[in-house]
């Protein structure tokens, strides 16, 4: 078992974040001290409270245990489902020394997180993350939020957790391709992070607890220097614009998360490249790392067809677009490109 500590200054909560295996069952030794009330919700989705939801109510049988179940998927992300979670915990009669807990993937997570941060004006909450890319980004860092019809995440607060609890046993029940969605995440750190995490990556040399762990690390380091994103955390973001994009040309159904973000990167390399500003060979390792778990790495758009779709990112600015280029594995910077200079590259590489 390993534990990373998380220390976010400006919202001035520090919090553990406890990877390894046989946690849940076990879930009252790792989080009770984090709970001051005697009432805990357990917030959860359809596709995980049949599998894991009694564990943890059984685990935390000192507490009285309330489940709120919504229908899993994006299609929930929505102030609907917000909406419903304030009723349950004022029908419960819940105050703000009660806790909720997190247990699912990222739209759970990010959807608890929100209700945690505006229910009574704050309550505590944990995180439990059930898939790997909720366990090595969205669980960590005080994200919340949830979709507008126009766009996702456009509604959200900066709120951090308690606690973060990974247990990588919960992953052994996920579809092959919602792994390699989250591998897209983990290689994704692996590539802003360095070298030999990396290479250990690329030649799946390390375990679930470890390769959780050190992208787990990797981000805390970030979140700490940058909790409000206005900055340096916006690398994180390496790939997504162009994933985004693919992501949204397929209507959010063709290509996932993951895999928008493996292309996205790759493009982002080769851009790197093209300005001269990355190391090269660079766009080759990423693209061999993603296939190798997996992933797509071939734009299935045109340039054209990208350029469209990214210029109304909600990243984008008057001027153009601040992209996360990496001038080698371990150091990526944001670099700012016009929209003309940008459609050309695009051309260039794709
Ligand atoms: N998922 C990127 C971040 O937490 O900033």
């Amino acid at each position: 078992m390993n534990r990373v500590t998380c220390e976010t200054a400006k919202k001035n909560n520090t919090y553990d974040i406890t990877i390894g295996n046989n946690l849940l069952k076990n879930a009252d030794k790792y989080i009770s001290r984090f709970i001051k009330g005697k009432k805990v919700a357990i917030i959860t989705d359809s596709n995980v409270a049949p599998l894991y939801a009694d564990i943890l109510k059984d685990a935390l049988s000192a507490y009285q245990v309330f489940t709120f179940i919504f229908p899993a998927g994006e299609a929930s992300k929505n102030f609907s489902t917000i909406n419903s979670i304030y009723s349950f915990l004022c029908e419960n009669d819940f105050t703000r020394e009660d806790t909720l807990i997190a247990l699912g993937g990222g739209v759970t997570g990010d959807m608890c997180g929100f209700a945690a941060a505006t229910y009574l004006r704050g309550v505590p909450f944990i995180q439990i993350p059930t898939t790997l890319l909720s366990d090595v980004d969205s669980s960590v860092g005080g994200k919340t939020g949830y979709d507008l019809p126009c766009g996702k995440n456009l509604i959200g607060a900066f709120y951090q957790p308690k606690a973060v609890l990974i247990d990588t046993d919960l992953l052994t029940t996920l579809k092959p391709e919602t792994v390699s969605d989250g591998m897209a995440e983990v290689i994704k750190t692996a590539l802003l992070s360095d070298k030999d995490m990396f290479d250990l990556i690329s030649e799946k040399q390390l375990d679930l607890t470890e390769m959780i762990t050190r992208c787990v690390h990797f981000k805390s380091t970030i979140v700490q220097a940058d909790e409000l994103d206005s900055g340096i955390r916006g690398i994180l973001n390496l790939g997504h614009t162009f994933g985004h994009a693919i992501e949204k040309l397929g209507n959010y159904k063709t290509y996932s998360h993951g895999q928008g973000v493996a292309i996205g990167t790759v493009i982002a390399c080769k851009i790197g490249e093209k300005l001269g500003l990355t190391k090269k060979g660079i766009a080759d390792l990423a693209k061999n790392t993603f296939e190798a778990y997996g992933l797509p790495t071939l734009p299935p758009y045109s340039a054209q067809e990208i350029f469209g779709a990214l210029k109304n990112d909600k990243k984008a600015n008057s001027s153009g677009i601040k992209l996360v280029l990496l001038n080698d594995i371990g150091s990526a910077f944001l670099h700012q490109t016009d929209f003309d200079t940008l459609e050309k590259l695009l051309t260039e590489v794709i």
